[in-house]
């Protein structure tokens, strides 16, 4: 084994921060990408946390990102950093990865999961609350509204719909735009 595949989902779209062989657009089955995972370390603070991404198991959905090909002499420094990274209640989880949506290509990878239950989970909500989180939280790695942006920015570019993504998006140009005329 020469490499090893990490699924990026969230911030690991945008920002990879790590050295990587190349990166394709890729599927997750049985899952869909949620606001429901507190931030109290990037994107919000302990007194106030943020909402960023989590994988949510769901029958019959998938979930797109980006997945990167690490070389492997380079995957332990690279995972030691990315375990720092997501220390607030992620895990890392091997899964399948499949690059096309008819499941013809695939291979073994890992992401980073925050399952229900670990100490930083809020789960679900609204999407107005969802959004009045993210507009007024902001921490250590910048406002949780940019994080929103990027990653709404991030799937239009790979041409990934997310519905849950872009109607947060609206609802978050629909409040600033209301905090703008008060
Ligand atoms: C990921 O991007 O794959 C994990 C969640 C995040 O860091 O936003």
């Amino acid at each position: 084994m020469s490499s090893v595949w990490l699924f990026g989902y969230g911030s690991l779209i945008w920002r990879p921060d790590f050295a990587y062989n190349r990166s394709r657009v890729a599927w997750v089955d049985g899952w869909v990408r949620r606001f429901w995972q507190g931030s109290h370390d990037h994107r919000g603070i302990p007194e106030a946390p943020g909402r960023v991404v989590t994988l949510i198991p769901a029958l019959g959905q998938r979930c797109g990102g980006l997945a990167y090909e690490i070389d492997v002499k380079q995957a332990e420094e690279i995972f030691a950093a990315l375990d720092y990274r997501e220390k607030n209640g992620y895990d890392r989880c091997d899964a399948t990865l499949f690059f096309d949506t008819a499941k013809m290509e695939s291979v073994q990878g890992i992401f980073y999961v925050a399952n229900e239950g670990n100490h930083a989970f809020l789960g679900d909500s609204s999407i107005r609350s969802i959004a009045e989180q993210i507009q007024t939280s902001c921490g250590p790695s910048g406002s949780n509204s940019e994080y929103l942006r990027l990653l709404a920015q991030a799937l239009r570019q790979y041409e990934i719909v997310d519905e849950h993504v872009f109607e947060l998006e609206r609802e978050l140009e629909s409040l600033e735009a209301g905090s703008s005329r008060t």
